[in-house]
């Protein structure tokens, strides 16, 4: 079994909520996406609940960083394969060192780059959500917050869209693995 029921449970808890949020900022982002939030019970709700949902993300998130962060860190493997990371880039794979441990070293830069941008969603976020508390003499913190917010909201969506395309795309059965926990589970299933 390559992953547990309690790491697929945190993985789909991650992605649902990620997704809302992400669907519900780029609403608030731009009156170019303001139909999503129609779409996702209207403006009104996308606001209330945007907040929330950053909370319940930023949970998961916590315990990710709890359950993984042994797993992920940078081996000296991993520096190796970052060394040969242009051979990868060219489909040269047999210049590529091969990587022995549970994650290689990109699903590793995945996980860290996602977490430390979950923190900062979360502290850029309190401060979108309770303007109020920021004293007048330091408005500039908000515009700083909803600047960091939004950065870091992009760079999320780089590291997300890379994450689908190898997870969908690049690994092979890389749904049934990460939903069934791993690719026997799927075989089973079929029968
Ligand atoms: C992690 C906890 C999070 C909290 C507490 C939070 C909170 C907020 C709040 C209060 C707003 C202000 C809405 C308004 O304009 O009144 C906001 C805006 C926004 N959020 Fe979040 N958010 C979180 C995570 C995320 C994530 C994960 C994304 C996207 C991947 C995201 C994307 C955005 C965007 C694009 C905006 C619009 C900013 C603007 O007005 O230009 N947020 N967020």
């Amino acid at each position: 079994m390559r992953y547990s029921f309690s790491e697929r449970l945190m993985h789909s808890s991650a992605a649902v909520t990620y997704v809302y949020l992400l669907l519900t900022g780029l609403a608030f982002w731009s009156p170019a996406f303001y139909w999503i939030a129609t779409v996702l019970g209207g403006g009104f709700l996308a606001r209330a609940m945007h907040p929330w949902v950053g909370v319940v993300f930023a949970t998961v998130a916590t315990w990710m960083l709890v359950k993984w962060s042994l797993v992920m860190r940078t081996t000296a493997e991993d520096r190796e394969w970052r060394k040969a990371m242009w051979h990868y880039i060219r489909n040269e794979d047999d210049r590529v060192p091969k990587q022995s441990g549970r994650f290689n070293f990109g699903q590793k830069m995945q996980f860290w780059v996602m977490t430390i941008s979950a923190f900062i969603l979360l502290l850029s976020g309190l401060v979108l959500w309770f303007p109020q508390s920021i004293p007048g003499s330091a408005a500039v913190v908000r515009e700083i917050a909803i600047l960091v917010h939004v950065v870091t909201a992009l760079v999320t969506i780089g590291a997300f869209i890379i994450h689908v395309y190898m997870g969908v795309v690049v690994v092979p059965n890389g749904q049934a693995i990460v939903i069934g926990g791993s690719t026997e589970d799927r075989a089973a299933a079929s029968r």
